[in-house]
């Protein structure tokens, strides 16, 4: 879909907003006039427009269509109920068959200033109108091909300008990733990861290193080597590298791509089986996240970083009692062959540490079930070494409004994952039922030395339910939430 901004675009559709006071704002107010009196009648009688209720029209004339958006309480309206009604009219657009709309969303008072109003319209209606239909012999692709926001004043036509170009880039970076995640694990092996990966760097011009097996055994990765001998498929450890003219700091972002998860021999139920092409939902991100920066151009250096595996309890796969040494040479009992993200999680992130010293590490993954239990859906799980790079994460995690949520990480919990016969373990015996997210982290601690969060997205990167700009299954979280880190980056302290 094509976004812009423009005094008077001609369209088929015109979405008007209006609070549950019901008094209409100047654009509703022109717009009623000139259908002499129909929306006030409406909201005397059958509309009432509380958030999230719509009424579609068609009324013919000048202004083919009308679609009113209710939107609740006047003092309550943000940019995320913003982004909220923006998908929810695109949706109605597209099951009406509206090939392009015009907006005035952005003219009402919500807080906030333009570029993130236009923002806001862009990423909730690129995000909301995504689809994943690609294994679908029979399906109604309609799409809304132009969406433009009115408005006629030049400095805010500039700053909305602007957000809608941030948001369009987010919001096609996360519905990238959305593809990638639900894709089935019979076609996004690690193999194919990596040559997405590679197709990617040619397109952004970024450095790209992909290693293979036998290259990760000459480097010792050992931990991630061990989670890939069950599978019949080759592993990878992908590294991309995004350069900026303008910055001397690197900040790495390291994901989890295990392209299916079975458990390995500590097999999976059936039930928890079923989604599990998910659990390379972190890698996905990092590719979506290299792609936004390059495209932003953003004053950051970046690292990119994504061991990939199945993990399968195939002939040669690791047995429980199993102890492996990994790349930063500390030695690990594999105590549970499905606690298999933390291992490779390893590997990578001290090669990372290791080879290219970055300022910081962040990375994405989806390891715990716990965090599921935690916090739910709507916010990923934050834990780490460093208080102020917590911080960064948390302010990015409200700007972007892909949430997240910080669990503690103690000494106390750090022992805990000390293991009988070597240096660590990676799950605790089995039996005991706890904190296992931080259990998790507490194991990943003992592989990074610089400042470093882990942003377990076992929930924020899958949806049961369809929400407004969120789709059913695999939500692209983390592209908003890292991007809006490291726009930051330079300005926070
Ligand atoms: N990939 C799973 C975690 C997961 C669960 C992601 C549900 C998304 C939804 C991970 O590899 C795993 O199996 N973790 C185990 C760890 C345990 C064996 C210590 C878990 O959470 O049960
Ligand atoms: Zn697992
Ligand atoms: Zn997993």
């Amino acid at each position: 879909m094509h976004i812009h901004v423009a005094p008077k675009p001609k369209a088929d559709l015109l979405v008007l907003g209006i609070f549950d006071d019901k008094k209409l704002d100047h654009d509703g107010a022109s717009a009623d006039a000139q259908l002499k009196g129909l929306i006030t009648s409406l909201l005397k009688e059958e509309f009432k427009p509380d958030f999230k209720q719509t009424k579609f029209m068609h009324v013919g004339g000048a202004v083919k269509n009308i679609l009113l958006v209710g939107l609740g309480k006047r003092t309550e309206f943000d940019i995320d109920k913003l982004r909220k009604v923006s998908a929810i009219a695109a949706k109605v657009a597209r099951a009406n068959r509206i090939k392009s709309a015009a907006t005035t969303l952005h003219r009402l008072d919500a807080k906030g200033n333009y570029k993130d109003k236009g923002r806001a319209i862009a990423e909730g209606s690129i995000l909301g109108l995504y689809r994943f239909n690609k294994y679908k012999t029979v399906n109604d692709d309609f799409k809304v091909e132009e969406l433009a926001l009115i408005e006629g004043d030049k400095k805010r036509i500039e700053e909305l300008g602007h957000g809608v170009h941030t948001g369009s880039v987010l919001a096609n970076a996360t519905n990238y990733v959305r593809d990638i995640v639900n894709s089935p694990a019979c076609f996004v092996t690690p193999t194919a990861l990596a040559d997405e990966a590679k197709a990617v760097a040619k397109k952004y011009r970024l450095k790209i290193k992909v290693f293979n097996k036998a290259q990760m055994q000459k480097l010792g990765m050992n931990a991630l080597l061990g989670v890939a001998s069950g599978s019949s498929q080759e592993p990878r450890f992908i590294i991309m590298e995004y350069k900026s003219k303008k910055a001397n700091v690197t900040i790495a972002v390291v994901g989890k791509g295990i392209t299916f998860d079975s458990g390995g021999l500590d097999l999976k139920p059936p039930p928890y089986m079923e989604t599990m092409k998910l659990d390379k939902a972190g890698a996905a991100a990092v590719l979506g996240i290299m792609q936004t920066v390059a495209h932003l151009k953003l004053p950051v250096n970046v690292i990119g970083a994504m061991p990939t595996t199945e993990n399968m309890p195939g002939p040669g796969a690791q047995k429980p009692g199993d102890v492996v040494t990994a790349y930063n040479k500390k030695t690990i009992e594999i105590m549970n062959t499905d606690a298999e993200g933390r291992l490779i999680l390893a590997d990578a992130i001290s090669y990372v540490e290791k080879n290219y010293k970055p300022r910081a590490i962040i990375d994405l993954a989806t390891l715990t079930g716990a965090v599921v239990i935690a916090l739910g859906y709507h916010a990923a799980g934050i834990l780490g070494n460093d208080e102020g790079l917590i911080k960064k994460v948390k302010d990015a995690g409200w700007r972007s409004f892909e949430r997240v949520w910080q669990l503690p990480l103690w000494q106390e919990h750090k022992e805990a994952a000390k293991s009988d016969i070597a240096d660590v373990a990676n799950a605790f015996r089995s039996g005991s039922v706890d904190a296992g997210t931080i259990n998790g982290a507490a194991f990943i601690s003992y592989f990074v030395n610089v400042p470093w969060v882990h942003v377990d997205i076992a929930g924020a990167a899958w949806s049961p339910e369809e929400r407004e700009y969120i789709p059913r299954a695999a939500t692209g979280y983390g592209v908003r939430l890292i991007t809006q880190l490291l726009m930051d980056w330079k300005s926070q302290k």
